[in-house]
């Protein structure tokens, strides 16, 4: 796959820039960006109808699902659903950040970016000479090292045989791209000076020390562990000592202009793909954890470097995946202050799991011990909600001690009101309090005062930016499944034990609201083409007697209930109910024509083309018969009428998740979670009735 390369002295991707990029400028990228040549530079794209289709980079599949629409501008994968426009897609590819993206495209486009005033246009040049210097020096530092890891026999013999010793392959250390700084006060500035690079920018790199008039080497007998950025320069290094009584065991480089350690995850540059395509990041302290695992065929692995996790951090994973994966040492010491910076990453609205490894084990040793495949189950089968991790942490500390638990649930609530999502949070307040044995309400209400609490600390602070809201308007493709009610999104919980209110049954009315605005927002989806097909049978078929005086017309719309969104199909809904409604046999397809409109007529003379309307996918994706359908038509309606309920049922929960979302109390919210928890045993009814009918077809 082509990757977007360092080019030249002018690199997109490494630097933070300064100078804003005027609205106007970005109008005209937007503008001559063209969606499908963008992409192009990064997928083959392949002409199918109106649309360009490829394999989704942003998930693992075989077949294309992924779509560009170039007259709308937009990119949608109906895999995995991520969508957006040219600047997101080269944001979300090559993990790069608006400003980034922006200027990408505008050297792409020819479009001359405007620097500010002369004055900031200078500063903006001078510094990003400096950024270039400093990568350049870091780069001479990073061959340097490697070079004397393979070639010297100090390093052979040192570094190169404690890798060995370690388990590391000879193609996993050159993967990582480790080395060896000589045990020598002068090794590396003695050879940096002699190639001509000025010792303040080796300095400013990090690569030496300038003391008291002398300057020495900062890394001496160390073995290196180079940290690049996610365009794969190295920005600084991780150096390990080889002396059992030295100190520091880890000695970093310093921070600089392009080391800026609060946004920067080591293992990140090389685990980026693997993390998209697994959608899970795991999260490691060390960095032979990463390496180890890599080697052990794990790579969607990153680690912090043994610091507690800044936002900058996370919301650089969140690039990539925003399932986050955190393992543990099994080392009790210090694992509750490991998890207050789990916080920051629930409230990015990230989903985190948590695991602890056995006592004194950490990933390195546990992979090393077990091998990748058993490692790689073990952490899909321990892993737990990070919240249920947490709270069963300090469940066993608090065991009979009410002061403690109290403290505790303090603990916990505080987590759990960091969930931007409502829906999930309601789901956290209800596991949490039966694991704690305290009421729901009572978590919700300790909940909602620090809440209040911080909301007035925050109003005196700065809002932060929303994230742009993603569009949604190509077409699904024709070989696309429906997605079936994904009842295991929640917790089984939740399923069970609804109090006070009935269940909806399947036999029982349901309305649609009739939101023309909504409908509009999701035209074509499953539920209109489940309208129309029924629309079909009804016109083609209504007339016909089920048994005495009781026509299919009937039977369609006893069960259907609702007007069909498009015009047309009311018109001749309509005319059905009049007939029923008058006692009189529903019209056959003949007299129906006569008696409405000429849009009407339209409409249904085109869905009386029999397969005109639906394709041959359609009716293998869809499950609805098609042959012969007049001997089976009982259960065809049947079948189809489930099929409507299913989608009615879904854009209710839909709906229904949005006002959750949008309740204003979490109170509120969690009467809307009844009819939530209604919803979803009445969708998990009609998929068991559905597949009943599927199964008793033969
Ligand atoms: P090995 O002992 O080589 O297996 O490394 P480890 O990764 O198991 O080390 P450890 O669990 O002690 O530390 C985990 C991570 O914390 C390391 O990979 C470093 O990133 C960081 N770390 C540990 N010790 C130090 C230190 O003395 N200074 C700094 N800056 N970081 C450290
Ligand atoms: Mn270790």
């Amino acid at each position: 796959m082509l990757k977007i390369r360092y080019k030249n002295e002018n690199s997109y991707f490494q630097y933070t820039h300064q100078v804003k990029i005027p609205a106007h400028i970005i109008d005209r990228i937007k503008t001559s960006a063209l969606i499908e040549e963008v992409i192009s530079d990064f997928l083959p794209l392949q002409k199918k109808g109106q649309n360009l289709w490829a394999c989704c980079p942003f998930h693992d599949e075989k077949s294309p699902s992924f779509s560009v629409a170039p007259s709308k501008g937009i990119f949608k994968c109906f895999g995995c659903g991520k969508a957006g426009d040219s600047i997101t897609f080269v944001m979300e590819h090559e993990g790069v950040s608006y400003p980034e993206a922006i200027r990408y495209l505008a050297d792409k486009y020819h479009i001359e970016i405007p620097e500010g005033s002369r004055e900031e246009q200078e500063e903006a040049q001078a510094e990003e000479k400096q950024r270039e210097s400093l990568l350049i020096a870091l780069k001479f530092g990073h061959d340097y090292f490697q070079n004397k890891l393979w070639e010297s026999d100090e390093g052979k013999s040192i570094g190169l045989s404690y890798f060995k010793e370690r388990g590391f392959h000879e193609r996993t250390i050159k993967r990582f791209e480790l080395g060896y700084s000589l045990d020598d006060w002068h090794a590396l500035e003695t050879q940096a000076i002699a190639q001509k690079y000025s010792p303040d920018i080796l300095e400013e790199a990090g690569l030496i020390i300038k003391k008291e008039g002398k300057q020495y080497d900062r890394f001496r007998g160390r073995v290196m562990f180079p940290i690049h950025n996610l365009s794969g320069r190295v920005i600084g290094f991780g150096a390990r000592t080889l002396r059992k009584d030295d100190k520091p065991k880890y000695l970093n480089s310093p921070e600089s202009l392009v080391y800026e350690k609060s946004k920067v995850l080591y293992g990140l540059f090389q685990a980026k793909q693997e993390i998209r395509k697994q959608d899970e990041s795991l999260m490691v302290e060390g960095y032979t954890d990463v390496i180890s695992l890599a080697q052990e065929g794990i790579e969607n692995v990153v680690a912090s470097s043994g610091t507690s996790l800044t936002e900058g951090q996370i919301k650089l994973l969140k690039r990539f995946s925003t399932n986050i994966t955190v393992i543990y040492d099994g080392d009790n010491a210090g694992l509750k202050a490991a998890m207050r910076g789990i916080d920051l990453i629930l409230a990015e609205g990230m989903d985190v799991r948590a695991i602890a490894l056995p006592e004194g084990q950490d990933p390195d040793s546990q992979v090393r011990k077990m091998g990748g495949e058993a490692f790689k189950a073990y952490i899909q089968r321990e892993k737990k909600d990070f919240l249920r991790f947490k709270t069963e942490i300090y469940l066993k500390e608090t065991a009979n001690d009410p002061i403690a638990k109290a403290k505790a649930i303090g603990e916990i609530v505080r987590s759990i009101i960091k969930i931007p999502d409502a829906i999930k949070r309601m789901m956290f307040f209800k596991q949490c309090s039966e694991m704690l044995a305290v009421d729901e309400q009572t978590l919700v209400s300790e909940g909602n005062k620090i809440l209040n609490r911080e909301r007035l600390e925050e109003q005196r602070r700065n809002k932060r930016t929303q994230q742009a809201e993603k569009n949604k308007d190509i077409s699904p493709p024709p070989a696309d499944g429906i997605p079936l009610p994904d009842i295991s999104a929640m917790p089984e919980e939740l399923l069970d034990d609804i109090e006070g209110l009935p269940p909806i049954t399947i036999t029982e009315k349901i309305p649609l609201t009739e939101d023309k605005k909504e409908s509009k927002s999701i035209s074509k989806t499953s539920l209109e083409l489940y309208e129309q097909e029924l629309m079909r049978l009804m016109i083609r078929y209504g007339y016909i007697a089920i048994e005495a005086e009781y026509y299919v017309a009937q039977y369609i719309l006893e069960e259907m209930q609702v007007m069909p969104t498009n015009p047309h199909l009311a018109t001749i809904y309509k005319t059905f109910v009049e007939a029923v409604q008058r006692g009189e046999r529903p019209p056959s397809p003949e007299q129906l024509l006569h008696t409405i409109d000429a849009d009407a007529q339209h409409t249904a003379s085109n869905l009386l083309l029999d397969r005109h309307v639906i394709s041959p996918n359609w009716e293998k994706r869809y499950d609805i018969y098609t042959p012969h359908e007049s001997d089976i038509l009982n259960k065809v309606s049947y079948r189809n009428l489930l099929h409507l309920k299913l989608r009615i049922l879904q854009k209710l929960e839909k709906e229904n998740l949005e006002h959750i979302r949008k309740a204003e109390s979490d109170t509120a919210a969690l009467e809307l979670l009844k009819t939530h928890q209604q919803l979803k045993i009445a969708i998990k009814e009609i998929a068991e009735l559905l597949e009943i009918v599927i199964y008793n077809k033969n």
